[in-house]
Formats: C-alpha cells, sequence, structure tokens
C-alpha cells in the first residue's frame, strides 16, 4: 500500500562491488558486506535517517545502475575522475587512495611501470587500474570481474603484475597473498574516492552533510581507526 512505498522510498540503495577488502568484502561463509565503505555508508543513512540496503554488482554495472535508477549511490571505492564526472556526481571525498603494482615475491625484474611494457597485468574490469594498464605500452592485459580472480591470475603465474588500489593490494598481502607476493615501486597518482549519485541529485548535498557530521562528531575517525588502525 501508500505506507509501504513511502517506507521503501526511504531506503538507501547502494550498490557495491564487494572483493575490495578492506573497503567492501564478504567474510567466509557470509553473505554481510563488511569493509571501511560499508560502515561510512550505513553510518551516513542513519545520519540521514534511512535504512541502507547493499546490492552486490559488477564493478562496471555500478554507474550504469545509477543512471537506470536501479540504485541510489554507488559505495564501491569508486575513484573520482574526469570521465566519471561526465555520467555522475560524486559526493566530497571520503579516503585519499592511489594505484600500486603487485608481483609475486620471486619477481625481481620488475619494480615500476616502466618495467610493465610487454609484461601480462592482471586488473579488475572498469577500474582506474585498468586504464593504468592499458596504458603501458606492449603490455598484454587481462580483465576480470573479481578482485580474487585477478589476484589468483598473478599467483597462477598467469600474469606478472597487477595494477590496483594500493591499500587493497596491502591488505592482500596480509591475507591469501601472505608469503606468495610484493608491493612494489612507489604509489601512483592520489585517487581520491567518492560516493556517486545521479548527475546533480540532490542527494549529493545530503551525503556531504552527513559525511561533514560524522567528520566532527568523531564516528568517521572510528571508522576509519577500525579499518586503517592510527
Ligand atoms: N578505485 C578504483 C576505481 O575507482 C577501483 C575500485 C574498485 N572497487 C571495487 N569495489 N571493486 O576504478
Amino acid at each position: 500500500g501508500g505506507k509501504d512505498a513511502a517506507k521503501e522510498s526511504k531506503v538507501l540503495r547502494a550498490g557495491t562491488e564487494p572483493t575490495f577488502a578492506p573497503f567492501e568484502f564478504q567474510e567466509k561463509d557470509s553473505k554481510d558486506f563488511t569493509g571501511f565503505d560499508m560502515d561510512l555508508i550505513r553510518a551516513i543513512g542513519k545520519q540521514m535517517g534511512r535504512d541502507v540496503e547493499i546490492k552486490n554488482m559488477g564493478f562496471d554495472a555500478l554507474i550504469p545502475a545509477i543512471n537506470s535508477g536501479n540504485i541510489d549511490v554507488v559505495a564501491s571505492g569508486m575513484s573520482i575522475t574526469e570521465e566519471r564526472k561526465k555520467a555522475v556526481t560524486f559526493s566530497d571525498p571520503y579516503y585519499t587512495s592511489g594505484l600500486a603494482i603487485i608481483v609475486r615475491n620471486d619477481e625481481n625484474n620488475i619494480k615500476s611501470l616502466k618495467d610493465l611494457e610487454g609484461k601480462t597485468i592482471s586488473v579488475q574490469i572498469g577500474t582506474t587500474g585498468a586504464d593504468k594498464a592499458a596504458s603501458v605500452p606492449g603490455a598484454k592485459v587481462k580483465t576480470f570481474n573479481t578482485n580474487a580472480e585477478v589476484f589468483l591470475e598473478l599467483n597462477n603465474k598467469n600474469a606478472d603484475a597487477v595494477i590496483i588500489d594500493r591499500p587493497v593490494g596491502a591488505y592482500f598481502l596480509t591475507k591469501e597473498g601472505k608469503g606468495q607476493d610484493k608491493i612494489v615501486g612507489e604509489t601512483m597518482d592520489a585517487e581520491p574516492y567518492g560516493f556517486a549519485v545521479k548527475k546533480d541529485s540532490k542527494l549529493a548535498g545530503e551525503i556531504n552533510k552527513a559525511l561533514g557530521e560524522l567528520k566532527k562528531n568523531g564516528e568517521y575517525d572510528k571508522i576509519y581507526k577500525k579499518w586503517f588502525g592510527e
């Protein structure tokens, strides 16, 4: 009925691609979504008085889902880029990231982007890492839907390197990548993450207001510390 519809419209539908720990992921044997972005978007929803529903989607399906109205917001470690700004509106930045190169421990010849020329690079489809890999002369770029597949390709020796957001690579090295892989080189350009909404939607302002409040009242810091330490 009408009442249900009104309640329904209050739910904030957030889309995410959940193979991006520690920002969004699912613990083994759990269907729940956890991570920095998940805590933050739930806290933002709470601040706005809206329940948050998380929808699991392919990374390259997120912006189309905003535009078709299937979701209200992207909470998926999405870097704010000029290209994406043509299609969606971003909130204020909520985290500063940047890309890094991951190789197997036994790899001693790859130390920078330059060393990837002519090599095979494994990346997630639709990401800034995929764009960076495509810019390397002569490189063979293999794209995958999930980062589980991206890293598996490296450890199966079917790729020489992975290009991915540094904090995600660093987290992987403390988990499945432990003893197998390493990060090489400097972090590339800074990439701020933002929550994406429909172009020119007033939701961006509402999210910014809530985010500002969470920064003021210590809740943002609490969530940050939980996932990244001091
Ligand atoms: N920051 C990168 C980008 O915006 C990668 C994001 C991938 N996120 C994810 N949840 N899989 O392209």
